[in-house]
């Protein structure tokens, strides 16, 4: 997730920067004020900074969601996993491969098992420990073109394509709210936690 991680980086050094220009203006424009009387220098230094626009509200909110392991935060909504491959052949196919098996992108099907020394898969169907992150990751990240943009319905229904192609539910089962949540994954018990309760 090292280029998600990057991008998040970058928006808030973005945003750490563009707070402490405003800072400086106000200062700047105080002390102008106060030797002079003139506030017309401010505008014109602000807008040579060109470091981009302020995110607005609807900006942040689309980062600002989070869905817990278990379920907390998951919106209303439904998919199955045949509406899922469709939005899965348009839209992820061509980075992950036809069926999950990995192409310029991760792979993201493998056996429903946990990783073992003879198979050490990290793809998401053996070694993700709940199955409400591959809706919170899909939603907020991918595809990394247009991230946010998948509909609550469509997210289901590709995360339901995803657990369905890992063999991990049954083609027929319909997510949602309820039943994603209460999806077991296959290695579930194979972390040890460090930082927090169980
Ligand atoms: C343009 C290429 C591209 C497209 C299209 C794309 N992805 Fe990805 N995907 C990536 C890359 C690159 C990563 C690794 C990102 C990272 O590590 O931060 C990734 C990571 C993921 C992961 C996490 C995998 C893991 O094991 O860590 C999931 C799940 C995922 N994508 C699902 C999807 C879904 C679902 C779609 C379609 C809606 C999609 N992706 C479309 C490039 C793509």
């Amino acid at each position: 997730m090292s280029m998600l991680r990057c991008v998040a980086a970058l928006m808030i050094a973005v945003s750490v920067a563009s707070l402490a220009v405003a800072e400086e203006d106000t200062r700047v424009k105080g002390h102008i004020d106060g030797a002079h009387g003139s506030a017309a220098v401010e505008p014109a230094a602000s807008a040579n900074m060109r470091l981009g626009t302020p995110l607005t509200s609807d900006d942040i909110a689309k980062w600002d969601r989070t869905i817990f392991p278990d379920g907390r935060g998951l919106p209303p909504g439904r998919g199955s996993a045949k509406e899922g491959r469709v939005i899965y052949e348009q839209k992820c196919a061509r980075c992950h491969g036809e069926h999950g098996e990995g192409g310029t992108s991760e792979e993201l099907v493998s056996g429903p098992t946990p990783p073992s020394p003879d198979n050490p898969s990290k793809a998401i169907g053996s070694y993700w420990p709940y199955a409400t992150t591959i809706f919170d990751f899909v939603r907020r990240s991918m595809p990394p073109a247009a991230p946010g943009s998948l509909s609550a319905d469509e997210t289901y229904a590709v995360t339901a394509y995803l657990l369905a192609a890992n063999a991990i539910i049954p083609e027929s089962a319909e997510m949602n709210a309820e039943t994603l949540a209460a999806v077991r994954m296959p290695n579930r018990d194979g972390f040890i936690w460090i930082d927090v309760k169980k």
